[in-house]
């Protein structure tokens, strides 16, 4: 203990003497929780039970980044990085382990986002870092230019440093990818606290920061990313299908059909209770759209009546509120609350799902703790793109992505309901999803997966591969051998960070 403590004295000395001490909260000071749950949006991981960080560090310069890395390096203190905190199992702010010391660097005052000038000779970039949400890139990108976006995530609040971490998931990937496969260049202080871009950090480390997991290789302070086109005008609609409606036999087709569309119109399902809302965005005008839907998807019945004309950026406003009216300035609002406990899980799935299986999947979605699947279709560009030139493998032959959640307002009884529903739904499903390995999103993260085992000071390679299989599948083994490269002695790390090669044991 008390080299713990002697560390830890010595390493908030060091930041006090590099970085101005009004960016460092302690655990005494009056605002530290105020700090610490600003980003934070799942009760379920912040309680008094959680472990918490020594310090918060919320640097205003990436200097004092590269400080808080090598103060951490000195006196023997991790750090865990956080850029929106919207981790599905915390890990940017909160520890598993009860004894681990550690301070958090807090990237939401590194926000800037420049967008280059435009010119017809060159692809149009811009440089995010990674404290900015997801709603400030698109709004940025397109009170700039209105036909220009960024292929992304749906919540707006979500951080561009751990997003684009993990891959980046979103409405526009069938036609334009992932958000890291728009990624160029990046600024990252790695565990020397150098501050190296892709040059400097050579192509195996800039490989292994798009898509392999947030924290395994260095703070990215900022991406350069390659901006999309867009039409002035897009189509969004939702359309309802109650089971009594149809439901199943639409989205036994839908499986069919999604995966294959022309990748400018993306359909995903979202289902709850005994309904399935099928949304979508169309690059283009609601007199396109509709005889082409009626010609491969008439299950659906779409009509120009379902259309909802809009911009782009009116668009992702739509889909996070679900109201056409939301004013697109509500892509800026970063505010969280603390009012909703949630648990996710994921799946890939490679074969269509037969319609007697729904059958017997739909009551799940009435039970006790139940809550809600969202189906994410692939196919398009995404599956165009080799599974190796990215961490994230998904790619070929991938149909959709699940993704499960359960969702509760108070109380352990309703906690443990839910809880137990997500777990033995997601044990159902097992039979009907990708195997060998049952893939799983890393940007979805689970621990129910697994976790680390650190031996000697050293997350072990073999309870690694445990989970970093499930989400990297063939990837992993190579983003392990970049690890035992920058991070040899597992600086960055948390219960899921990429483990060093050489620590097979
Ligand atoms: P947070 O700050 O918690 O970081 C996540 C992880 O990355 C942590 O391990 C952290 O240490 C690490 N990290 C953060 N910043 C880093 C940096 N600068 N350098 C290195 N490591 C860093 N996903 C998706 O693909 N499509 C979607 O539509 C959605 N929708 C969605 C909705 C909601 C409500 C939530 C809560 C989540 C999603 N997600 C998602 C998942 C989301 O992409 C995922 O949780 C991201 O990792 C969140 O990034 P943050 O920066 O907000 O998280």
């Amino acid at each position: 203990v008390s080299s713990v403590t002697s560390d830890s004295d010595g390493f908030l000395q060091c930041l006090s003497e590099n970085i101005p001490s009004g960016l460092i909260y302690t655990q005494g000071a009056s605002n530290f929780i105020d700090v610490l749950v600003s980003s934070v949006r799942n009760p379920r991981l912040f309680s008094n039970a959680t472990v918490r960080p020594l310090c918060i560090v919320t640097p205003v310069d990436v200097s004092h980044v590269q400080a808080a890395v090598r103060c951490g390096r000195a006196n023997g203190v991790r750090l865990r990085v956080r850029s929106g905190g919207h981790d599905y199992e915390g890990l940017s702010y909160r520890s598993e382990r009860p004894d681990e010391v550690f301070g958090v660097v807090d990237l939401s005052n590194l926000r800037a986002i420049t967008v280059s000038a435009d010119d017809e000779r060159s692809v149009p970039t811009a440089w995010v870092d990674s404290g900015a949400t997801l709603g400030e890139l698109y709004y940025t990108i397109a009170k700039n230019n209105s036909e220009m976006a960024f292929p992304g995530g749906i919540c707006p609040t979500i951080g561009v440093g751990g997003h684009f971490s993990g891959g980046g998931i979103g409405m526009m990937m069938r036609k334009f990818g992932l958000s890291i496969d728009n990624v160029l260049d990046a600024k990252l202080v790695n565990a020397s606290g150098d501050l190296v871009d892709r040059d400097a950090m050579g192509e195996d480390h800039f490989w292994a920061i798009r898509g392999g997991g947030g924290e395994s290789f260095g703070i990215v302070v900022s991406w350069k990313v390659s901006l999309v086109k867009v039409p002035s005008t897009v189509t969004a609609f939702n359309i309802f299908k109650t089971v009594d409606q149809g439901a199943i036999d639409v989205l036994t087709k839908w499986q069919d059909v999604a995966p294959d569309l022309p990748s400018d119109i993306t359909i995903r399902v979202i289902i709850q209770g005994q309904r399935a809302t099928f949304q979508s965005l169309y690059l283009g005008t609601c007199s396109d759209l509709v005889p082409t839907l009626n010609s491969s998807f008439p299950e659906l019945g779409m009509t120009s009546a379902d259309c909802l004309e809009m911009t782009w950026l009116q668009s992702a406003a739509f889909f996070n509120s679900w109201n056409r009216y939301t004013p697109v300035e509500a892509l800026l609002d970063r505010k969280t609350s603390l009012r909703t406990f949630t648990k996710n899980k994921s799946d890939y799935v490679r074969r269509a799902i037969p319609r007697e299986a729904w059958n017997n999947i739909f009551p799940w979605l009435t039970m006790s703790g139940a809550g809600m699947i969202i189906l994410e279709p692939h196919g398009g560009f995404i599956g165009t793109i080799p599974a190796g030139a990215t961490p994230y493998p998904h790619r070929s032959g991938v149909l959709y992505n699940i993704q499960y959640i359960t969702f509760w307002s108070s109380g352990n009884e309703q906690g443990a309901a839910a809880m137990t529903w997500i777990s033995s739904f997601y044990d159902c499903m097992e039979q009907y999803v990708s195997k060998n390995p049952r893939e799983t999103y890393v940007n979805y993260r689970d621990l129910d997966i697994g976790e680390n085992v650190v031996v000697n000071d050293v997350s072990t390679f073999d309870s690694g591969r445990v989970w970093g299989e499930k989400y990297f599948a063939g990837n992993f083994q190579r983003l392990a051998a970049v690890k035992a490269v920058v991070d040899p002695t597992d600086y960055f790390r948390n219960e899921q960070s990429i483990p060093p090669q050489q620590s097979t044991a």
